[in-house]
């Protein structure tokens, strides 16, 4: 059944059948009772849709849209499309800034925009999300009830494509990843059913969602744990270049020791000017106190700038998504060390930082300074407190262990015309196995790429830990036995 799959994917494209059965999908879908949520190019809806990406680099030119109105009309045009062997993508907010993960030329860009639930359980203890919202909508609602969620720390992603990722957040050390907090999700399988899977029912496939994104069906709902944060003390707090080593101290004493679970920090290196800064998200889940101790680290340090204090997690969301610039070519990469404590902890960051730095005049003698918008080195500690909160609520596909203590970093460069596209593309890719081979070579390399930060030249899945992908792949032929999500929708990362 597989290696017929697996053979079926290659013939499709040599014989060019594919583009010809993706014309059919638009024909198919508006010659059915679908018509009204078809859009073709000339029309406002195409127009506006089409261009709903993070990154112009997502941009493509799709033969029609498909917006469904309800989980029952995506059905039915699952159904549709997979009868006419049509090729179709699937985006939610768009912000997997992969070209043709979310978005696909002539074939059908279904659309998460009028799939719009959004309610609290009687007890307000579960938030029902559509996959047609941004976090920060999800935010703006809870934020009256003095309730949050374990989303997006930028208002504008999607809620749909961070949590089949996983989902990182700012209360991980509370409760483990976004995807672990998710207690039901409504899917629209392959065969055109609708299923509820959970902890009691298909809980087999509500393992694979938690990280597995878009291999196992379309997610029409997503049922949430919401969580009492009515303020949080937070900030972005920036240091000069002069303190950047020790600003790289406090992120490894930080990472070596995450002894208070309501905190957060994203702490990143970001070249500006000729001088590189020190900027790190500081967040705390306090409606009363600030300054916790274990950030004194950072907070010690002499601040260029700090936006620190009381805020709704709706208000912070909408301050850190400021730095989201629309309508410019984006790419994010990821990689994953390991270190035991403070001191290798630091060794690792300190290898990647020179890397990267190093690399850095390759890239900006290439590009014009006006033509670059952000480039930025992320990293992201996971330790025990996130994966024990992860564990405690069944798990995930990740596979994380949580006696490792992981610093997951990102590379991000934001640019301004696509004549740069090939030399940064190049750039990171060789930035990013120069990096790896570094780690490898002094014992902190780890395979995990987190999918949300992933480039599309990376492997994910092979990345995750404990048989996680070869659980994935049984799971996925269970529910997909004729491989539908990978045959005719083939964006985005697959377990085959
Ligand atoms: C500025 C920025 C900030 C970010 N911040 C964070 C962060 O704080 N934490 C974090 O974890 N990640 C973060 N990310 C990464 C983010 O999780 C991913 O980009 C994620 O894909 C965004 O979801 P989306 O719905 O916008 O994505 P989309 O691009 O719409 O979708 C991503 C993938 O999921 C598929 N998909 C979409 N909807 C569905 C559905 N309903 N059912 C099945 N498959 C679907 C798509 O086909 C695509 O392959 C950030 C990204 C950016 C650009
Ligand atoms: C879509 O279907 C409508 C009838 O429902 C028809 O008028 C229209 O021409 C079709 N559009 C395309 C591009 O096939
Ligand atoms: C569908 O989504 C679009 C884009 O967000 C919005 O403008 C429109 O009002 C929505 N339609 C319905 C019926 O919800
Ligand atoms: C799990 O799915 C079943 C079957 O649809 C449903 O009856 C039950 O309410 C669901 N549980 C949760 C927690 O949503
Ligand atoms: C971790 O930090 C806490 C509080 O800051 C401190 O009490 C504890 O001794 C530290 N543990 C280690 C192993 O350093
Ligand atoms: C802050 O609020 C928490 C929870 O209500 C409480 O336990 C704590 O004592 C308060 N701290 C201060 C400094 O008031
Ligand atoms: C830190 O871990 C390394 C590698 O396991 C070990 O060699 C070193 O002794 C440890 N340092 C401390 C202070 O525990
Ligand atoms: C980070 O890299 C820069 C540039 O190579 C270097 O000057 C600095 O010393 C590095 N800092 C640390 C702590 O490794
Ligand atoms: C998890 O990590 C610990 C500590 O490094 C190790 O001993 C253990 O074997 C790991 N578990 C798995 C399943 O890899
Ligand atoms: C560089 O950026 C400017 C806008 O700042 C833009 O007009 C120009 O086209 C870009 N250059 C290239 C080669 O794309
Ligand atoms: C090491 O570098 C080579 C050559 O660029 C690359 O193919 C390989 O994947 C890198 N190793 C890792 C672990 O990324
Ligand atoms: C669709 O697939 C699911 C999961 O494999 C299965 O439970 C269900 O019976 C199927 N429905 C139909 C109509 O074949």
């Amino acid at each position: 059944m597989r290696l017929a799959v697996a053979v079926a994917v290659p013939l499709l494209a040599a014989t060019g059948v594919a583009a010809t059965a993706a014309a059919t999908g638009c024909s198919a879908l508006n010659a059915s009772s679908l018509s009204a949520e078809i859009f073709f190019p000339t029309s406002d809806v195409y127009r506006y849709e089409a261009q709903e990406f993070w990154s112009n680099t997502e941009i493509m030119a799709p033969g029609c849209v498909f917006r469904p109105q309800s989980s029952e009309q995506l059905a039915s045009g699952v159904e549709a499309l997979v009868k006419a062997e049509a090729e179709f993508a699937v985006r939610g907010g768009g912000h997997m800034g992969i070209r043709g993960s979310n978005n696909i030329d002539d074939g059908v860009l279904v659309v998460m925009s009028n799939l719009t639930t959004l309610e609290l359980s009687d007890d307000r203890s579960v938030v029902s999300i559509g996959p047609g919202y941004r976090w920060s909508d999800v935010y703006a609602y809870l934020s009256p009830y003095g309730l949050a969620a374990a989303g997006g720390r930028l208002g504008p992603v999607g809620v749909p494509g961070l949590l089949l990722a996983g989902g990182i957040n700012y209360y991980g050390n509370q409760v483990g990843f976004g995807c672990d907090t998710v207690i039901n999700y409504e899917v629209v399988l392959a065969n055109g059913s609708i299923v509820n899977a959970n902890r009691s029912s298909h809980a087999d496939l509500f393992w694979a969602l938690k990280g597995g994104s878009s291999n196992f069906g379309i997610v029409t709902r997503f049922d949430m744990e919401t969580i009492d944060s009515p303020l949080v003390w937070a900030g972005i707090y920036t240091v000069a270049e002069e303190y950047v080593g020790r600003f790289l101290e406090a992120t490894a004493t930080y990472a070596a020791n995450i002894s208070n679970p309501k905190t957060h920090i994203v702490p990143a290196l970001v070249p500006e000017d000729g001088a590189t800064l020190g900027s790190v998200i500081l967040f705390y889940d306090s409606a009363n106190e600030s300054y916790p101790d274990i950030f004194k680290p950072f907070t010690d340090i002499p601040a260029v700038s700090s936006t620190l204090g009381f805020k709704t997690l709706y208000e912070f969301a909408e301050e850190t998504g400021e730095v989201v610039t629309p309508h410019i070519n984006d790419i994010f990469v990821a990689g994953t060390i390991k270190a035991p404590n403070y001191s290798t902890l630091l060794s690792a960051i300190s290898l990647i930082n020179t890397t990267f730095f190093a690399q850095l005049p390759k890239l900006t003698a290439q590009i014009p300074s006006s033509n670059i918008s952000i480039i930025e080195l992320d990293f992201q500690p996971i330790g025990s407190a996130w994966l024990s909160a992860s564990a405690s609520r069944g798990g995930n596909a990740l596979g994380l262990n949580a006696s490792e203590i992981y610093i997951c970093y990102a590379e991000v460069v934001e640019w301004i015309g696509e004549a740069y596209d090939d030399i940064v593309n190049q750039w990171v890719e060789e930035t990013t196995y120069l990096i790896n081979n570094k780690t490898l070579e002094a014992g902190f390399y780890d395979p995990f790429n987190y999918m949300g930060d992933a480039a599309g030249f990376q492997d994910i899945f092979g990345g995750y830990g404990a048989g996680g992908l070869e659980r994935l792949r049984t799971v996925a032929m269970r529910y997909d036995p004729d491989g539908v999500w990978q045959r005719f929708m083939p964006g985005g990362f697959k377990v085959f």
